[in-house]
This record gives structure tokens, C-alpha cells and sequence, in this order.
């Protein structure tokens, strides 16, 4: 019978119709995914922190009113996350434990400082813009809770991508040392942003099972052309400089050559060694510990209706 299992999980995949809850499914299919979703819900919840910063010094009542609302999103993003990763029998008190202690990772990029109010606009236009990138072929993933928690994610990274990119349009037709703060940003946040795509792709060990099982569609280096492609215009047009003397367009290819991110960096910020990793995960830490008292409430008022319930 498990034969049979695996050729129906096979076949479905090979029709690219989607793998449901109550489907059987292979462990290292389960398990990649866990890992992959985890990753993620993880990475939205520390994403909100070096934006949040941001919001009690944003420079006007508009901008505080986008940021906050913003910043919301990425805390809706986790929940959906997580609950995607419930129907595959994780545990999401588990996963934040993982998190906490260091077995799962989040994404490298909110590991670097935003010290000026450019970065907020950089993190939209290039953070957001590499999410809509990676995450847009994640709505046709092979698991269906995961795909259609996509959907409407992309929605929304779609208007923190734009309001990043007004909020930098709108400082550039400002003064001089406005232009020259985004100018700095863009800087910073250029390399680690191709990062985001991770490691290139020989040396990426899940790839290949992760775009057989057509959870992932795009290889990393794939996706991570398709983000410089796309962004070298919107910079011509904001008028700054990206960082990378060797970044132009190759008509043969049809594609924008560039160079080549520091690896070893990603190495690190990954390994917990990033400018900021120390400061993130404490923070996560303290957020969870003083959320302790929310969750035992939540769990004696649940029981206590319960109880109700059955009198
Ligand atoms: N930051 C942290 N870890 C990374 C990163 C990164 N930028 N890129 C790769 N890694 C990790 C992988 O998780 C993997 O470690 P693991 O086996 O312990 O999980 C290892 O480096 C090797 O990488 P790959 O084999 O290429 O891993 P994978 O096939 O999972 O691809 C990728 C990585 C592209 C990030 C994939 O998991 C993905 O598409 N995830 C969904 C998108 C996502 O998580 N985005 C979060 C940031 S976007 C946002 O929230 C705004």
C-alpha cells in the first residue's frame, strides 16, 4: 500500500494539482516544508522589528499610519504561516520554541541595522520587492494550505513594495542630504538584499528535491536575476546608483550581468554572526516571555468556555 501511496503523491505532483491535509505524503516532503514555513512565519514575526523602530520617529501622522499598518501585515503573514504549518501536524508553541532556541532560522536580511528613515523606504522597494520575487511562483506550490496562504501575502507585500518605493520617490524631490541618505541606503541594503535568494545554486542542498516536489519553482540563482532585472529600471528612475561596478545589461543573454555577493557574509549572518542577530533574537526572546501571561489566559478562558459549553 505505501507503494501505491507514492504513485498517487507522484502522479498528482506530475499533474500539478495540489497535495491537501489529508493527503498522504512522503516524510521528507512533511518535513521540508515544516522547515521551509517555519522558516518563514519566523522571518515575518523578526521582520517586524527593524521597521517597527521606526514608527514612534516616523516624520509625519501619514507615514507613522502607513508603517504601523505595514508592520500589522507582517504579523498576519506569520499567523497564516503558522497556521499552514498546524495542518501539517506542527506544533506552533514547538516551533517558536525551535526559534528561540536557536534550531530554526529566519531570514538573514532583518539582521542588518536600520539607522536613517530611508531604510524603511529601502526595505519596501528592495526586502519586499525580493519577497514578491521569491513568493509569487510559491502561490502555484505543490502544497495547497501553503499556496493559498501565498495568495494573499503577495497582495500585500505588493502595497509595502509600493509604499517603500513612494517614500523614496518622495525624498528624492527632496534636499540634498535627503537624496544622499537614500543613496546610503540603497548602499547597505543592495548585497544583503540579493542574499535574501540564498546561497547560489550549487550550493544549495535542498533545491533539487524542493523543485521536484515542485514546492519551490525557481531555483535561488533563477529568482535572484529576475529581482536584479527588475529593479535595475526602477533605480534608472528613482535616480540612484546601485552598488556593483560590474552590474550591466547583456543583450545576449537578455539579462542584467552582476557581481557576485559576498558568500561568506550570508555564512554568517546565517551562523548568528549578522550585525544585528544578537539584538533580534533577544528581542523575540522578551517579546515571548512577557507574552506568557496572554497565552495562559487565553488557554484558562478557552477551557472555562468549554466547560460552560458542556453544563
Ligand atoms: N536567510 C537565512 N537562511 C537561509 C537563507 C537566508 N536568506 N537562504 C538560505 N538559507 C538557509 C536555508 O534555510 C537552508 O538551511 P536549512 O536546511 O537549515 O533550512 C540553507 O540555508 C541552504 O539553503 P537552500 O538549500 O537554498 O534552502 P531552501 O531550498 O530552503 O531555499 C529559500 C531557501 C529560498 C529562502 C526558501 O526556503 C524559500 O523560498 N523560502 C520562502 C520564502 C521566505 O522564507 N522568505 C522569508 C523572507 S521574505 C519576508 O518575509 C519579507
Amino acid at each position: 500500500p505505501e507503494q501505491l501511496l507514492q504513485e498517487h503523491f507522484d502522479a498528482t505532483i506530475a499533474r500539478d494539482q495540489r497535495i491537501e491535509p489529508r493527503d498522504w505524503m512522503p516524510d521528507g516532503y512533511r518535513r521540508t516544508l515544516v522547515r521551509q514555513i517555519a522558516q518563514h512565519a519566523h522571518s515575518e514575526i523578526i521582520g517586524m522589528q527593524p521597521e517597527g523602530e521606526w514608527i514612534t520617529r516616523a516624520p509625519s501622522l501619514r507615514r507613522k499610519a502607513i508603517l504601523f499598518a505595514k508592520v500589522q501585515d507582517e504579523a498576519g503573514h506569520g499567523l497564516y504561516l503558522y497556521s499552514a504549518a498546524e495542518t501539517l501536524g506542527a506544533d506552533r508553541a514547538d516551533l517558536t520554541e525551535r526559534l528561540i532556541e536557536g534550531r530554526q532560522k529566519y531570514s538573514s536580511i532583518f539582521n542588518y541595522p536600520t539607522p536613517t528613515f530611508a531604510d524603511v523606504g529601502v526595505i519596501g522597494w528592495f526586502v519586499d520587492g525580493a519577497a514578491i520575487c521569491n513568493q509569487v511562483p510559491l502561490c502555484r506550490s505543490s502544497y495547497g494550505p501553503y499556496a493559498r496562504a501565498m495568495v494573499r501575502i503577495c497582495k500585500e507585500e505588493s502595497f509595502h513594495q509600493r509604499q517603500g518605493y513612494e517614500l523614496l520617490l518622495t525624498m528624492m524631490r527632496g534636499t540634498e542630504a535627503q537624496r544622499d541618505m537614500v543613496q546610503d541606503s540603497v548602499n547597505r541594503w543592495w548585497w544583503p538584499s540579493l542574499m535574501m535568494f540564498g546561497p547560489p545554486d550549487g550550493d544549495s542542498p535542498n533545491s533539487a528535491a524542493s523543485m521536484a516536489w515542485k514546492i519551490k519553482r525557481h531555483t535561488n540563482d533563477e529568482l535572484r536575476q529576475r529581482f536584479v532585472d527588475m529593479t535595475v529600471p526602477q533605480a534608472e528612475k528613482l535616480g540612484v546608483t546601485l552598488p556593483d561596478p560590474e552590474l550591466r545589461w547583456n543583450a545576449e543573454r537578455g539579462h542584467h550581468d552582476f557581481g557576485t555577493p559576498d558568500w561568506s557574509e550570508l555564512k554568517r549572518v546565517i551562523g548568528g554572526d549578522g550585525p544585528c542577530n544578537a539584538e533580534r533574537m533577544e528581542r523575540r526572546r522578551s517579546a515571548h516571555e512577557d507574552g506568557a501571561w496572554v497565552r495562559e489566559a487565553a488557554t484558562a478562558h478557552a477551557a472555562k468556555q468549554a466547560r460552560r459549553a458542556r453544563a
